[in-house]
């Protein structure tokens, strides 16, 4: 459980991007932050792992404070919340494989870092989790050959090989187009379910906020002005949160989506008579 209490965040301009926010996210929650652009949902979802440093206020992760933790607690609790960026902030010139075990360094002494030895069962998981998000064909490839939908599937399964309690996720679909959207959502909300995890998603798209998530907390100019269910999005609570706007064609969109929508869930990059040549586990193996 993550538990929020006065959080107040003022940046050195000036800026109070968070103006007292209390928020429970409970066990196993997939809840989205929703709101315009500069409503402080990156802020808040960055005071949760410190890399925006609170003001004021309370964060607590299964009951640990984490504002008050000193460098070397901080790095362990950063290890218990997994995040996933808008921008992958994968490392271009490594593989695919060597990407998600970056996820693992925390845990990992220092001289096995330095030399990227990795242990064998976190060599495994890494596969057992590239082969649930359809890329176990493609370890040896180079981040940098990689589409937009196929690095989040890879930023995805480095914030999961770090076996965390929590995922932060900001604005994860924001260069995807719209079906590669709706699968990494589906796929970051089935694997929450799978591992019972909570996770905060920051997402612009209203549609499918309200297509995955549990929960919807809008954010404006800093304070919650919507805390609820999705189908509580309301055309009002929509002006509330994002400002006048004809909201009643976004919310008929969203019934006509809750009907039989089929999406061929096939990743992209797993595509029909492509072999999934039997790559990387042998070379992996020289890695521990
Ligand atoms: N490093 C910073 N220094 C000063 N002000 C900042 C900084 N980062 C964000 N802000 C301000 O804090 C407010 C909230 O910004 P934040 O990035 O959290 O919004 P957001 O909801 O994530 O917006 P977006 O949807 O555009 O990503 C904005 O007014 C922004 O200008
Ligand atoms: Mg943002």
């Amino acid at each position: 459980m993550l538990c929020l209490e006065g959080l107040v965040k003022q940046y050195k301009t000036g800026d109070r991007a968070l103006k007292g926010i209390d928020l429970d996210v409970p066990d196993g929650q997939v809840m989205a932050l929703i709101g315009p652009s500069g409503a402080g949902k990156s802020t808040l979802i960055r005071c949760v792992n410190r890399l925006v440093e609170p003001t004021k206020g309370s964060v607590r992760l299964n009951g640990q404070e984490l504002t008050k933790l000193g460098q070397g607690e901080l790095r362990m609790a950063r290890q218990r919340m997994g995040m996933i960026f808008q921008e992958y902030a994968l490392v271009e010139r490594l593989t695919v494989m060597e990407n998600v075990l970056s996820g693992r360094l925390g845990y990992t002494g220092f001289w096995r870092s330095y030399f990227r030895k990795f242990h064998q069962t976190d060599i495994d998981e890494a596969f057992r989790l590239l082969e649930r998000v359809g890329l176990d064909h493609m370890v040896d490839k180079r981040a940098d050959e990689l589409s937009g939908g196929q690095r989040q599937r890879v930023g995805i399964c480095r914030a999961l090989i770090q076996d965390p309690e929590l995922l932060l996720v900001d604005e994860p679909t924001a260069s995807l187009d719209p079906k590669t959207s709706r699968q990494i959502m589906r796929l970051i909300c089935e694997l929450c379910e799978e591992r019972k995890l909570s996770a905060i998603i920051n997402i612009h798209d209203v549609l499918l906020a309200q297509m995955f998530a549990q929960r919807i907390v809008g954010l404006q100019l800093g304070e919650i002005v919507y805390d609820g269910p999705p189908g509580g999005l309301t055309p009002d609570v929509l002006t509330q949160i994002y400002g006048e706007e004809d909201w009643e064609s976004t919310i008929e969109a969203v019934e006509e989506e809750d009907g039989d929508e089929v999406i061929d869930e096939e990743p992209e990059a797993a595509g029909g008579d492509q072999q999934a040549p039997d790559l990387g586990r042998d070379r992996m193996a020289g890695m521990t």
